[in-house]
């Protein structure tokens, strides 16, 4: 854990340095109205299974509202969900639905809640209720939609995103547990390509707005990290699977509104970049530190240090849209960041595998991820949110 405790710490020094800023000593980030999300994974009391813990909410907005399960995407898991008593009682797990589903991350869709309501825990007399969610969401900058990240869908044996040479250690490893990381690095080379679109349009928006020559550059040049992260991880998911596997086409990236003024690129900025792309590089970062598999550790080790840069630009990017907005713009990069903290993304899904295999190929237990989740808003995104709108 050592090894991440420096990334972070590089991260967080690098991008102050970027923005020109000093950082305060890290403080509980707890407060102005968001509750940092951590269950019981996270604290070490629970299993890796995803079941069985807890997460608990205040309910604050979510700039997308709750995502409508597809199915068949992501895992599901059990959670103990506590919402604000807002009438004269709890409401009925019926009723409680949509509170619920709208004080959900963005990467995550509410499949039911199931038994409630129950007292809680806590103490806080929030109304609790056991729900299932399926988590549908990879950490990185995500091709919002309105109902949630948008994936291509996947096309097996096609050709033209996996042809890089890379031979993780297949050898031991049953034909179950080799298409478990092929589904796994799938899924991380899905949203890596939908990330291309996310970047392209934040070019265009740039642009339309007038940023220095720097900012234009730097997310394009991140749009084409990102087409190495979809290749690289596609081409593990080929490795294991043994055949090629592509995304189809992406209509999204066409059919989405781009946003018209700064506050939303600003809002949209601090969620899918300063949040999105920090815990995205700082799991990468953890991956990579528990990998044995030297391929793997090769792709996860390069990620993490794209990813950073892209969490780099932007706070880059707010630094721009608050000099240029004023006022309004900085007090919307305020509530966004205190949005944030109460509504921390789901970690990827576990693969069904013995855990010291998942590890070796690249995948840490959902639990140490959120809990790296949280160290990271604590030590790298708070902080620099805060010196950004001081
Ligand atoms: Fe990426
Ligand atoms: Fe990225």
């Amino acid at each position: 854990m050592v090894v991440s405790l420096i990334f972070r710490k590089k991260l967080a020094q690098r991008v102050a340095a970027a923005l020109g800023v000093t950082l305060a000593a890290p403080v509980a980030f707890v407060g102005c109205g968001a509750k940092v999300v951590v269950d019981s994974e996270s604290t070490g009391t629970g299993g890796a299974g995803g079941a069985g813990g807890s997460t608990t909410t205040n309910a604050t907005s979510s700039s997308t509202g709750p995502m409508e399960c597809e199915g068949g995407w992501g895992e599901l898991s059990t959670f103990l969900a506590c919402i604000p008593d807002v009438g004269e009682s709890c409401p009925s797990t019926q009723e409680a639905y949509g509170p619920v589903a709208q004080s959900l991350d963005i990467c995550s869709c509410l499949h039911s809640v199931d038994v409630g309501p129950k007292p809680d825990p806590s103490g806080n007399g929030l109304c609790c209720y056991d729900i299932t969610i399926e988590t549908v969401c990879a950490v990185g900058r995500p091709l919002l939609a309105e109902d949630g990240p948008a994936v291509a869908p996947v096309e097996a044996a096609r050709r033209g995103w996996s042809e890089e040479p890379l031979t993780p250690n297949v050898e031991g490893l049953s034909a179950e547990a080799r298409e478990a990381l092929a589904e796994r690095w799938i899924r991380d080379g899905l949203f890596e390509h939908a990330s291309v679109a996310a970047f392209s349009r934040l070019a265009l928006a740039l642009l339309a707005h007038g940023a220095d020559e720097s900012l234009v550059r730097a997310a394009h040049e991140a749009a084409l990290d990102e087409v190495r992260h979809a290749r690289l991880s596609l081409s593990l998911a080929a490795a294991y699977r043994g055949a090629p596997v592509a995304p189809r086409g992406l209509p999204e990236a066409l059919s989405l509104p781009l946003g018209e003024g700064l506050v939303e690129l600003a809002v949209s900025t601090v969620v899918e970049g300063a949040v999105g792309e920090t815990l995205a590089a700082v799991l990468a970062s953890e991956q990579a530190e528990r990998a044995s598999d030297p391929a793997v550790r090769q792709v996860l080790t390069g990620i993490a240090e794209d990813e950073a840069r892209h969490a780099e630009l932007a706070f880059r990017v707010l630094a721009f849209a608050i000099a240029a907005g004023g006022a309004p713009v900085r007090d919307a990069v305020a509530r966004a960041f205190r949005d944030a903290a109460g509504h921390l993304p789901s970690p990827p899904p576990e693969p069904p595998l013995p855990a010291e295999v998942a590890a070796a190929h690249g995948h840490v237990p959902r639990g140490d991820a959120r809990a790296a989740f949280v160290r990271a808003m604590h030590d790298v995104v708070m902080p620099l949110g805060r010196a950004l709108v001081a």
